[in-house]
């Protein structure tokens, strides 16, 4: 009885930010952010928000999985940027999509939440508590961004991802999640106000400390390593090696990062799938929209393995291995 994902979807924004707008607001370059992050386009969310993302994501997985809304068991929200302190994004996106009988819960684990979301889901599938769950990650990462800020505004877009995951069904079998973290470098991503410790004032907005502020240099050598070191991880606990990797989808955070990782893994360029050059980095979004494109654009076939791995603030890290059945 093994949780698999029998159907995904994914949504972004119209409004797309190109390099050249951001050349408008910021002192930057196409040339710059091209050869430091392979972005070209993000996506931005006007006049919507996380959870109308989340539910248009949610609808489209829920369509592509052929399961009504109310036989859902419990909904799982990644998010780090929800539409309210209180209530979860997870009880609007409830409500919206009309799961009537599902719990609902929003999880935060940065840019590795969705990964984080497909380990519980598995939990509770295969321990038997549930047989139906939505995870859904969405992101308004522009609402946590500076677009003075050089450093950050170049990097991060909106949008969401979503997948329905069961206990029986065709689909891509959850072999192995493996989850990790390090709270010790908790100061290399943060945003310092707006939480219990600080909630926001005058005084801290116009100090800027509602935006997120990162140590560009330093997360980057972390999230290579992590991504590394935890796809390594997963590959011995399935008793894969990485020649039976079909597909990688490694957390969309930079092309520079993306290519790192493939070189080190020895996993061959054409298998990396990317979505980083038109949505920029959507934090726990990522992996999800790129699964929904991945399996959307290209064959998948019969016992097929994708490897997922993400990194993100925290820090935490996670790799899934799915084989399609
Ligand atoms: N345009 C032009 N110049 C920029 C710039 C921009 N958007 N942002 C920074 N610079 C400048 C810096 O000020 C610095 O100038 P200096 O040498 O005069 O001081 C120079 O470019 C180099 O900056 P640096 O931070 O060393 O660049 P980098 O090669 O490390 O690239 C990032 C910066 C942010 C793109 C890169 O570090 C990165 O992607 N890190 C990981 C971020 C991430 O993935 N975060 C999310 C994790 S889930």
């Amino acid at each position: 009885m093994k949780a698999r994902i029998i159907g995904t979807g994914s949504y972004l924004p119209k409004k797309v930010l190109t390099n050249s707008d951001l050349e408008e607001m910021v002192d930057t370059s196409d040339e710059w952010i091209v050869s430091r992050t392979g972005m070209k386009d993000r996506r931005i969310a006007e006049g919507e928000h996380t959870s109308d993302m989340g539910i248009a994501a949610a609808n489209a997985a829920l369509k592509d999985a052929g399961i009504a809304a109310e036989d859902i068991d419990i909904i799982l929200v990644a998010t780090m940027t929800p539409d309210y302190i209180i209530p979860n994004t997870a009880a609007l996106i409830q409500a919206s999509v009309g799961a009537t009988h599902a719990a609902a819960i929003d999880m935060q684990a940065a840019c590795s939440g969705y990964l984080y979301g497909l380990a519980i889901s598995k939990a509770f599938i295969e321990a038997g508590i549930y047989k139906k769950i939505l995870l859904v990650a969405t992101e308004k990462m522009s609402s946590l961004v500076d677009y003075n800020d050089r450093t950050t505004c170049i990097i991060f877009g909106d949008g969401a991802g979503a997948a329905v995951i069961t206990n029986e069904g065709e689909g891509l079998l959850i072999n192995d999640v493996c989850l990790g973290a390090d709270g010790k470098q908790a100061d290399l991503l943060t945003v310092p106000a707006g939480g219990s410790r600080q909630p926001s004032t005058e005084t801290t907005t116009a100090q800027k400390l509602h935006y997120m502020q990162m140590n560009g240099k330093e997360t980057f050598k972390h999230a290579v390593r992590r991504m590394e070191a935890s796809s390594r991880e997963c590959l011995e606990k399935s008793g894969l090696t990485e020649g039976d990797i079909t597909w990688m989808i490694p957390h969309q955070a930079n092309l520079r990062i993306i290519e790192a990782i493939g070189k080190r893994l020895k996993i061959a360029d054409e298998k990396v799938f990317k979505t980083v050059h038109k949505y920029g980095n959507t934090s726990a979004s990522s992996i999800a929209i790129a699964l929904d494109e991945l399996l959307k654009e290209k064959s998948v076939s019969s016992k097929d393995n994708i490897l997922m791995t993400a990194f993100g603030a925290g820090l935490t890290w996670a790799t899934a291995i799915v084989t399609r059945t």
